[in-house]
């Protein structure tokens, strides 16, 4: 009897495979480490090689606490979006090293297009807009700079795909497929186009014939091929890490939301099945596509985060352990008027200013470890109010925000999230909603359960909430530091 799903959770700094029992108990679970590669000041790489013998050890060391690839009954996959990786259909192997979707490379073209006033046509199509985090302008740099891409577009064996495409064609041997949640991060897809669109691959330099299918995220994607783990396993589930999350906190409704505080912090609201439009610089994006029918968020994608956290950790040795940040946070009454602006990345959403910097304001001989911890994690209120004004103003006001991710298991961040933001909190007890959102994918699609509801009402687990308790004084100084900072970014 098959009574395990396996997800394949490949997120920017990690890549994991997690067994999970069909309640959603997860049982066991094997992670790897992924080299970050900083060619040059804003790029970033990954080399996709490294991504898919990893995530296949990961798998390999997993199986067998399953009791075996039988016990099994699906597979679901998760991935950091954006990021892309070119390969060559007959060998199988990269032309060169994925580009993730951190990196800033393509700026120039992206001003190239804006200037020639492509992004209000490119917003209403694609919900995206004209910014290198987005995978089409990745694609054509590779084009333009990489001689092994352009030979191996001429010859027609070019396969461009994000991760859960490049992981899909290698788990099966050869299907060139991608989930309708990572197509239409891509700048290539229109919300309301069912494949890839002939007009915007023009408009980007990229081959349509390049690109994959786009398939639905949950039901009978896929198999793996058999000499991988000794039986053909179905891929059940398919989505982008943040399109996971959203399912995984159960946000099925329009209105219900999720913030996820990864890497970067991405905010995103269920909109129903209506093709979403943000007039406040927000994204328009597939939530989830079952049986060719499509469900929209509007989303909110933030740069840093958990790397902010990281930073202070490996660069500036203020914290051993990320944890600590906690503790120093709760150590002093408040950050001593020091503010971060976290632009490590540029800023992204509601600003999009690519050629923002960092920013410390406020020091004193008085600011310490403490008030910079306190200060860091400050900032992850700050910048999701930001979020929370542009949400509101495009009528999508958050009743109560779901939050997940790494530093989400930080309780002190948690709490000022709900006095910064002045709405309740909602933390499940097990945050690894991303892996969980894909697990409930594969269930559903192996119809181990009726519906995406149905899973998530046997998988969910408990949830703490927090209330918001600030005086409103105190969160107008807070936001008022915040704009003064954000304004010198
Ligand atoms: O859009 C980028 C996002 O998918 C990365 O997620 O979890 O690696 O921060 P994460």
């Amino acid at each position: 009897m098959a009574d395990y799903i396996l997800v394949l959770d490949e997120g920017t700094t990690s890549t994991r495979a997690m067994l999970f029992a069909i309640d959603g108990v997860l049982v066991a679970s094997a992670q790897q480490e992924l080299t970050q590669h900083y060619p040059q000041s804003g790029w970033v790489e990954h080399d996709a090689s490294e991504i898919w013998n990893k995530t296949l050890q990961c798998a390999l060391d997993v199986i067998p606490k399953a009791g075996g690839a039988a016990a099994i009954a699906a597979i679901g996959i998760t991935n950091q979006r954006e990021t892309v990786i070119a390969w060559d259909k007959s060998s199988g192997e990269p032309l060169t090293r994925a580009i993730v979707w951190q990196d800033r490379r393509t700026e120039p073209f992206c001003m190239e297009l804006r200037d020639g006033g492509h992004e209000k046509s490119v917003q209403s199509r694609t919900g995206l807009l004209l910014d290198p985090y987005f995978s089409g302008t990745k694609m054509r740099w590779m084009l333009d700079n990489v001689p092994e891409v352009r030979a191996a577009s001429d010859k027609g064996s070019l396969a461009f795909g994000t991760v859960e495409s490049w992981l899909t064609f290698k788990l099966t041997g050869g299907l060139h497929v991608t989930d309708a949640s990572n197509a239409s991060r891509t700048l290539l897809l229109e919300l309301a186009g069912k494949q890839f669109d002939e007009g915007l691959c023009d408009l980007f330099g990229v081959p349509r014939a390049a690109l994959a299918e786009v398939s639905d995220m949950s039901g009978p994607l896929a198999e793996t091929d058999p000499a991988l783990f000794g039986r053909a396993i179905p891929i059940a589930g398919m989505a982008g890490d943040q399109q996971s999350a959203t399912i995984g906190q159960a946000c099925l409704l329009p209105g219900e939301t999720k913030a996820t505080y990864g890497t970067g912090a991405f905010v995103l609201t269920n909109q129903g099945t209506s093709i979403p439009h943000s007039d406040n610089r927000l994204l328009g994006t597939v939530l989830f596509q079952i049986d060719g029918k499509r469900t929209y968020a509007i989303e909110g994608s933030v740069f840093v985060a958990g790397s902010l956290v990281q930073w202070l950790r490996d660069s500036l040795g203020i914290v051993e352990v990320a944890s600590q940040t906690e503790e120093l946070a709760r150590s002093i009454p408040d950050s001593g008027g020091v503010t971060i602006v976290p632009a490590l990345a540029g800023l992204g959403a509601p600003h999009w200013r690519a050629e923002a910097r960092g920013v410390i304001s406020g020091l004193s001989f008085a600011s310490g470890k403490p008030q910079l911890a306190r200060a860091a994690l400050e900032a992850m209120a700050h910048q999701t109010s930001d979020l929370a004004k542009a949400f509101a103003a495009d009528g999508t006001a958050w009743e109560t925000l779901r939050i997940d991710g790494g530093m989400a298991a930080n309780t002190w961040m948690a709490q000022d999230l709900a006095n910064v933001l002045n709405i309740t909190v909602e933390r499940p007890d097990f945050i690894e909603t991303t892996a969980l959102g894909a697990a409930m994918l594969a269930a559903a699609g192996a119809d181990l359960y009726s519906g995406l509801q149905e899973a998530a009402d046997a998988m969910r687990g408990k949830l703490t909430r927090f209330e918001p308790d600030m005086d409103e004084e105190v969160r107008a100084a807070r936001l008022a530091n915040w704009e003064k900072a954000l304004a010198t970014a």
